[in-house]
């Protein structure tokens, strides 16, 4: 046969095919397909509504991810790379042999797929992104991996979870809450999980939860009963808006709506109305404060001052180092008074209290016991207080409570020590004090990890943050020493994360660096209930 003959023939073919893709079904993404950072390509449902691809963050990155894509604000719902945003230029790839890819620019390959190998993708119209074999079953679903984010159709099974992004639409990485529908008891609970907190939301219901197609969250038992009902009310008609639920960066989990010729996202419901109400929400040693009962804000507790001076959500430190148990240390130290105040105690409760005293006695309570930093006074009862102190809360619910926090005079500095120049003079001494100290705690770490994990020890968590706190205690006599304290208690957290049996929790190489340069904050290391 003559090729020319053929050539028409096969032209008329692909311009169908091209067709056939263009018309029909827009929304099948084949192998051998890429979207590239930074350019205008996406992959979108056949609605329109949801695209997957590149999603601009500030700094000229890109989240590889999907967004609802009709709306002024393209928020986003799911992201593959939330702690390593991709540069300009970087792509994500249905590779020819069926694998989801982000290859960054710089060459780094980083795997979206569970590995078995796809026919093709699905930008699907409920803002799921599935990967399907030959016979069009699943074999991977955005649905299954959500980052802070579920839509209707996408619930949350035993032992799912949504991490909060570190602040809002400035910093997508993982933030310091969780909603966890736990599955060593069937709660769903929120949790400021990286200071080992138990919960400040929970529904005491066994169940798992369900976003329904009419808008609806709730908890359905193994039978699909309906046992607790989340959402009251949402707008109809249902199809005319979008619909998403979130845990936010304050630590609450909310559901919106967003009319689909609106402008705004709308709130139907959330975990709890009062701000401050989730743990831990300034760090440790930081205040949160509500006033107005709408707003909050963050500041640091008396006597302490920022990690970071650019974010006082990160917590604080002590301006000062104290010991107070050393002798005649209560001519060094005073109480102060904060109003309406408290240092809200979790599941272990206060560290003891007093009854039938007033303030005063309160005062004289906790400058009596070396061990206690801050108690709270109210209704004649006067309750030390565990440390750290990770949860002072001034909210309308801590009305008419007194709290009381011991704070060191500034003492002037000691002459005869020399003023730490910019470029530090290594002090051998110091080095081995502090290289001593580190590998007794390394080796004491070890010991403690297997307890620290395990379940039935839980009470050795809060001990251990104690020890912590009385670090400063131990190398207290050494001022050299002392000013490298922070970085050594840095060490010691950042080897506890490193050693965190959920390996979602584990920091990058990269993390470990910036913690360990103190560019990045350390938390307390989460307990992990369900490592059983
Ligand atoms: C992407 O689209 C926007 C608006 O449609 C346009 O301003 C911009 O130049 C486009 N960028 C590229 C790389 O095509
Ligand atoms: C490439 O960039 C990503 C994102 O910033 C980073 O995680 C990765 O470590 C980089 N890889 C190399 C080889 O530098
Ligand atoms: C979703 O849940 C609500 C409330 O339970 C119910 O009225 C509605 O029929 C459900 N819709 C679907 C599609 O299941
Ligand atoms: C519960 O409902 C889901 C979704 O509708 C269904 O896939 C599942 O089979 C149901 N389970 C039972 C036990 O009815
Ligand atoms: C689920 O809840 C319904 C209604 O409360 C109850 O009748 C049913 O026994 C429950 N199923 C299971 C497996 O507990
Ligand atoms: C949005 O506005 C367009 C044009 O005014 C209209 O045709 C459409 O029905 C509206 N959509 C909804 C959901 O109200
Ligand atoms: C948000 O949109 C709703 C309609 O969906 C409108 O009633 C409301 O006024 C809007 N709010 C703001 C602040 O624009
Ligand atoms: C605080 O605000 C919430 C939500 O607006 C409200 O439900 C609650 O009653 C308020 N509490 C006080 C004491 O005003
Ligand atoms: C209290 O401060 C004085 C200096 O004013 C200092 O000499 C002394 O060591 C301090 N005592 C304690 C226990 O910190
Ligand atoms: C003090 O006691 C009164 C009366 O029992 C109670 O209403 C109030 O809430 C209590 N205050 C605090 C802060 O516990």
């Amino acid at each position: 046969m003559d090729v020319r003959t053929l050539l028409p023939c096969v032209l008329a073919l692909l311009v169908n095919l091209y067709g056939l893709h263009g018309q029909t079904s827009p929304n099948i993404i084949e192998l051998g397909s890429s979207i590239t950072a930074g350019s205008n390509t996406s992959w979108r449902s056949p609605s329109g509504d949801y695209a997957f691809g590149f999603y601009p963050i500030s700094g000229g990155l890109y989240l590889a991810g999907i967004w609802f894509d009709k709306i002024q604000a393209k928020t986003l719902v799911w992201t593959a790379n939330r702690e390593s945003p991709a540069e300009a230029r970087s792509t994500v790839q249905l590779t020819a042999a069926g694998r989801l890819l982000l290859n960054y620019f710089n060459g780094t390959v980083q795997p979206i797929d569970s590995g078995v190998l796809a026919s093709f993708g699905l930008m699907q119209d409920d803002g799921n992104f599935v990967l399907k074999d030959a016979n069009s079953a699943h074999i991977w679903q955005s649905f299954d991996s959500p980052t802070d984010t579920i839509l209707r159709g996408q619930g949350l099974a035993t032992g799912q979870k949504l991490y909060s992004n570190s602040k809002g639409t400035i910093d997508y990485s993982t933030g310091n809450f969780m909603l966890e529908m736990q599955s060593f008891d069937g709660k769903l609970v929120l949790s400021a999980y990286r200071f080992a907190d138990p919960g400040y939301w929970l529904i005491d219901t066994r169940g798992s939860l369900v976003f329904n197609l009419s808008g609806f969250m709730y908890l359905v038992n193994s039978s699909n009963d309906t046992v607790y009902s989340l959402t009251r009310n949402i707008p109809t008609p249902v199809e005319d808006y979008y619909h998403r639920a979130t845990i936010n960066d304050h630590g609450n989990f909310q559901q919106f709506v967003h009319h689909k010729n609106g402008s705004n996202w709308t709130l139907v419901w959330n975990a709890f109305d009062e701000p401050c109400t989730a743990n831990s929400i300034c760090g440790v040693y930081g205040m949160c404060s509500s006033p107005d009962n709408e707003t909050q804000t963050c500041n640091c507790l008396p006597g302490h001052t920022p990690l970071d001076p650019d974010n006082v959500f990160k917590g604080c430190r002590p301006k000062t180092v104290m010991n107070y148990c050393a002798e005649n240390s209560r001519d060094n130290f005073t109480v102060e008074l904060i109003e309406d105040a408290d240092f809200v105690s979790d599941t272990l409760g206060d560290l003891s209290h007093v009854d039938n005293v007033d303030m005063e006695e309160c005062k004289k309570a906790i400058i009596d016991d070396c061990n206690s930093l801050a108690a709270s006074w109210a209704n004649s009862t006067c309750r030390k207080k565990r440390t750290p102190l990770v949860n002072a809360k001034k909210s309308v619910s801590t009305k008419g409570i007194k709290a009381l926090i011991k704070v060191p005079i500034k003492v002037p500095i000691n002459p005869d020590i020399p003023k730490p120049t910019n470029k530090k003079k290594f002090n051998s001494r110091a080095f081995l004090e502090i290289g001593s100290i580190i590998t007794a705690i390394l080796a004491f770490l070890f010991g403690v990890a297997a307890i620290y994990y395990n379940p039935a020890a839980q009470r050795f968590i809060k001990r251990n943050c104690v020890i912590f706190g009385n670090l400063e205690t131990v190398v207290s006599h050494d001022h050299e020493v002392l000013s490298d304290f922070e970085r050594f208690e840095r060490m010691a957290m950042v080897g506890l994360w490193c050693i965190n049996p959920d390996p979602i929790l584990r920091p990058s190489m990269n993390k470990v660096v910036q913690m360990l340069e103190g560019t990045l904050e350390v938390g307390i290391p989460p307990l992990i209930h369900d490592q059983m």
